[in-house]
């Protein structure tokens, strides 16, 4: 029996706000939105919403992402950096957000605590995207999602290894996306930075199709057998005072040409590098601060298993389809 699925109304404030088919239906989405858009087709399916974005941290790509993916189907976007309203500061989040209720009809946030989006969620009326919290970033993961399956031809089966802060926002919402996807998971990280067995048991709780979730903490192991190879910055938005102590404890996780050739992979080819960006990865950079690469080396972050500027350009695509999902009643049918 058909199944509509429809969003409407919906926050996204983790991956464990939907269900199987609210989360398929959303990758189905993006890609027939990135098919409209490649055709050169204008879409009209967000005509006449206004969309406000509230950020306190930094950001590139979900920024533009959900500036150019209203626009593109008939939505304006209005930037709210928290130094220009008064958020949090002389307006409780819980008033501000009954006011931005009244003007807009979605709101996305991003910044430091969870419970900020999910008063932002409970009392503004309408819906709230999570555009990243120090806990989750799920907007990432449809992308990060989306060009896997580009790469690939499906998500089942596959060994995805995260390598890196085993315990930031990226992974958290990596660990649940992969594994109810039914890949195989691993978060390769020290034994210092592995995440709260709380956090693994509820993820291979909610696993799927034979996903699985696994802490490796020894990387050339970890990587054995992997499909993608995934990393993030060893110092997260917010955490900057502990950039020795992550550099010390992660220098031996950098993704660079040993660990690919680990994977076992590099010959046959079947292998993809994926990195949610902003990376350090290039030594003559000026914006690092410290010399040298980081998380990745340049070889890799610049070679050929390397698809991170077809993963940000899919924030967009991705960001689109979870705009249309939970502000219209356009609906997949499963
Ligand atoms: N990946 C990501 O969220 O990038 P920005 O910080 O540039 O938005
Ligand atoms: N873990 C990173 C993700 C950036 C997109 C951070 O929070 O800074």
């Amino acid at each position: 029996m058909e199944t509509r699925v429809t969003l409407k109304g919906r926050s996204l404030l983790t991956l464990t706000d939907l269900s199987d088919m609210e989360f398929s239906y959303i990758l189905d989405l993006a890609e027939q939105l990135k098919r409209k858009k490649k055709s050169g087709v204008r879409g009209h399916l967000l005509d006449g919403k206004n969309i406000a974005l509230i950020f306190e941290k930094s950001s590139t790509r979900t920024r533009c992402a959900f500036v150019v993916a209203a626009s593109d189907e008939g939505a304006t976007a209005e930037y709210l950096g928290v130094n220009d309203i008064h958020f949090g500061k002389k307006e409780t989040v819980a008033d501000t957000a009954r006011v931005l209720g009244r003007f807009f009809d979605g709101i996305a946030f991003r910044g430091f605590k969870q419970e900020t989006v999910s008063q932002l969620a409970a009392r503004s009326g309408i819906p709230v995207w999570n555009a990243l919290t120090d806990d989750w970033h799920p907007t990432q993961v449809f992308a990060d999602l989306m060009t896997v399956k580009e790469r690939f031809g499906r998500l089942s089966g596959l060994t995805f290894v995260y390598v890196g802060d085993g315990r930031n926002n990226m992974v958290n919402s990596l660990m649940f996306g992969c594994s109810r996807s039914g890949m195989r998971f691993v978060n390769c990280t020290p034994k210092e930075l592995a995440p709260s067995s709380e956090l693994v048991e509820q993820a291979r709780l909610q696993a799927r199709f034979g996903g699985t979730v696994e802490v490796i903490h020894d990387p050339r192991r970890a990587v054995d057998g992997a499909h993608v190879l995934y990393t993030d910055v060893w110092v997260s938005m917010g955490e900057e005072t502990k950039f020795a102590e992550r550099v010390k404890l992660l220098k031996a996780y950098q993704v660079n040409q040993a660990l690919l050739e680990a994977t076992g992979r590099v010959k046959s080819g079947d292998l993809l590098f994926l990195h949610c960006l902003p990376a350090y990865h290039d030594d003559k950079t000026e914006v690092t601060a410290t010399s040298g690469a980081l998380e990745v080396s340049d070889e890799v972050f610049e070679g050929p298993f390397s698809r991170v500027f077809d993963q940000a350009e899919n924030r967009m695509h991705t960001i689109k389809a979870i705009m249309v999902a939970t502000l219209t009643s356009e609906g997949g049918v499963s």
